[in-house]
């Protein structure tokens, strides 16, 4: 008797142990998530509010116009159209969204990151080159031609591309495992920050000319 109470003591301990060196906090669900003392100047909890389930209806879970290209008239010529969780609110807590995408011929869409989302692409006309880079231990380029039909996987947090090198325009549509992926495209990111990060870390950075910093912090 006396043993297998301490049987299951241990059993009890063991899995009270395992459960806390598993335990983790959410993942974040947006850029920041600063705590707040007083409830009345807090806007959001780590994603948003849940809605009465008693309330909640198709249109909760419904979205309409994929059918429609973007407008591509821009830099970069493509255009992205997102369907998270603003768009969405039955997305909130699932870890999932999507995207369509748009290229004109010799559009792209530039090198970005999702912060919180892996990507997976499907191209639905067209034909794209389309790359991610690993992390800075072999920075090694993993890039592929994409014809209709092809599916290709950009890794969470990685900096990946695609760039349509057909003659006529080209759809894509992706899947990403957040509710809210975020997107920080680079030479936006670097070039456009507001407000301007100082020319000389940039000049360093990025081994160029202070001249062309500048030019290039005027672009964006
Ligand atoms: C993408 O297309 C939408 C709808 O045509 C348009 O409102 C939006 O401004 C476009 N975005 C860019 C970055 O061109
Ligand atoms: C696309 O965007 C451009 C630039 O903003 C605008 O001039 C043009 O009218 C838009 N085209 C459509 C179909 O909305």
């Amino acid at each position: 008797m006396k043993k297998g109470v301490s049987f299951l003591v241990t059993v009890a301990l063991m899995a009270l142990a395992s459960s806390l060196a598993s335990a983790s906090d959410p993942s974040p669900l947006q850029d920041t998530c600063v705590a707040i003392d007083e409830p009345k100047d807090a806007v959001f909890v780590n994603g948003k509010f849940c809605k009465d389930p008693k309330l909640t209806m198709a249109e909760d879970f419904f979205s309409s116009g994929l059918d429609k290209p973007g407008n591509t008239s821009n830099q970069v010529r493509s255009n992205v159209t997102t369907v998270n969780v603003d768009k969405i609110k039955g997305l909130n807590t699932l870890g999932i969204s999507m995207v369509r995408i748009d290229y004109e011929p010799y559009g792209q869409n530039p090198p970005h990151t999702h912060p919180r989302a892996t990507e997976i692409l499907t191209v639905l006309e067209g034909t794209l080159y389309v790359g991610f880079v690993t992390s800075n231990t072999e920075n090694r380029l993993i890039s592929k031609v994409l014809n209709k039909g092809d599916v290709f996987v950009f890794p969470i947090g990685l900096i990946h591309f695609q760039f349509n090198i057909g003659k006529t325009n080209a759809v894509a549509i992706a899947a990403l495992s957040s509710q809210n992926p975020g997107v920080i495209t680079i030479a936006n990111a670097v070039f456009g920050s507001d407000p301007p990060i100082n020319p000389d870390v940039l000049t360093r950075a990025f081994q160029l000319d202070k001249s062309v910093v500048k030019y290039l912090q005027s672009r964006f």
